[in-house]
């Protein structure tokens, strides 16, 4: 069985490096913002090449508490609305809401599974006040285009880098660095991925990286002395201290990942199946690697006949999920069509030539 994701794998190649550090973390006491979280956060802004790191909860407090940091410095107010891509993980949109902000939805461009940017430039509404990119599956958001736009209208951006640790963007600089504020999540799927939950905010602000700092710990930066009204969301010492092992091989990892993925590209010539456009100059991290079938159930069920385990991101766009009725008005007819045909194949650094072989024979005997 070649499974869609083999997470022990992946975390065994460090389990006597975890020991040490769990070791450590007895000896040292310190439970919560203690020095593994710091020195994690000075590893990572540095990887990225901000300014400032803060580890915070997860992935959804992270964009959430960049729009707390921003209202309480005045840039974004309650209502004010935020574009998103209509083809994001729920969470992107969830962040919004929890904010008391308006998620305003675009329909994606089905080939770089990002944002229509005809129907971005197209948009001219003055309640609009941020823009938020997700780099989906990795493959980093067309940042100079919506960079020029955000300057002319005076949004403010922040990616969601859930999904795209390591990715380059323009210029050079990393996912993280490439817009006013990024979140990331470190949950354990992620490509930088805690054993546990875990996220971060990353900026070059130096105001906001304070005001988060002090909203992740209950509004406070002195202890029992509260300067905003905060949350509780701090990464903790222990998951810290894993991802701080684990990002030094960051970037070995997404190498590899690059490289199974244009094995997949060059070698899978099956026209039911549409690959993702190639993209292996690193702006890309594959985080996922997704294709698009017409038969998706039947292309899932041929590959689970051959013993290869895949997923879908995501069978459901936010626009029409249960819990977010106040959406359902919007209509997105490519992107409800992508959460029909999108199955996401095997992608991890652990993976073996063999295993790849094997996933790239069984897409090509696929017949509809
Ligand atoms: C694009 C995107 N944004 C936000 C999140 C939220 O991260 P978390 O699960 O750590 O809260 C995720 C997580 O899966 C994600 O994929």
């Amino acid at each position: 069985m070649i499974p869609y994701l083999d997470l022990n794998s992946i975390n065994k190649r460090y389990q006597g490096q975890f020991a040490e550090a769990f070791e450590k973390f007895m000896e040292r006491g310190q439970m919560i913002l203690g020095d593994s979280l710091s020195g994690f956060e000075k590893d990572y802004a540095q990887y990225c090449g901000t300014q400032y790191c803060i580890g915070v909860g997860n992935g959804l407090d992270a964009l959430r508490l960049i729009f707390e940091g921003y209202k309480i410095h005045g840039k974004l107010k309650d209502g004010d609305k935020v574009l998103i891509c209509a083809h994001s993980y729920v969470a992107t949109v969830l962040a919004v809401k929890q904010a008391g902000l308006v998620p305003v939805l675009l329909e994606v461009d089905p080939k770089t599974f990002n944002f229509d940017l005809d129907a971005l430039n197209a948009v001219n509404d003055p309640d609009i006040k941020a823009l938020l990119p997700t780099h989906l599956y990795g493959d980093v958001s067309p940042m100079e285009a919506i960079w020029v736009l955000a300057q002319e209208r005076g949004w403010l951006v922040i990616e969601d880098a859930a999904q795209a640790h390591g990715a380059v963007g323009v210029h050079g600089k990393r996912a993280g660095n490439l817009a006013h504020a990024a979140a990331f999540s470190f949950y354990p799927t992620k490509n930088l991925g805690a054993l546990g939950d875990g996220g971060a905010v990353t900026t070059n602000d130096p105001e906001l990286a304070q005001c988060i700092a002090y909203l992740r710990n209950y509004g406070s930066g002195q202890k029992y002395y509260n300067k905003y009204s905060g949350f509780n969301s701090r990464l903790d010492e222990l998951q810290a201290a894993f991802l701080a092992i684990k990002l030094k091989d960051l970037d070995r990892d997404n190498a590899r990942r690059i490289a199974i993925a244009q094995r997949y590209h060059d070698q899978v010539h099956n026209p039911k199946i549409v690959l993702p456009r190639p993209n292996f100059d690193g702006s890309h991290v594959y985080h996922l690697f997704v294709a698009q079938c017409e038969d998706r159930e039947k292309l899932k069920a041929h590959l689970a006949t051959a013993g290869i385990g895949t997923s879908i991101h995501y069978p459901v766009p936010p626009h029409r999920q249960e819990g977010l009725s106040e959406l359902s008005h919007f209509e997105f007819p490519k992107t409800e069509r992508l959460h029909e045909t999108v199955l996401s194949l095997p992608m991890s650094p652990v993976m073996t030539d063999q295993e790849v072989d094997r996933v790239i024979q069984a897409l090509n005997s696929f017949e509809l």
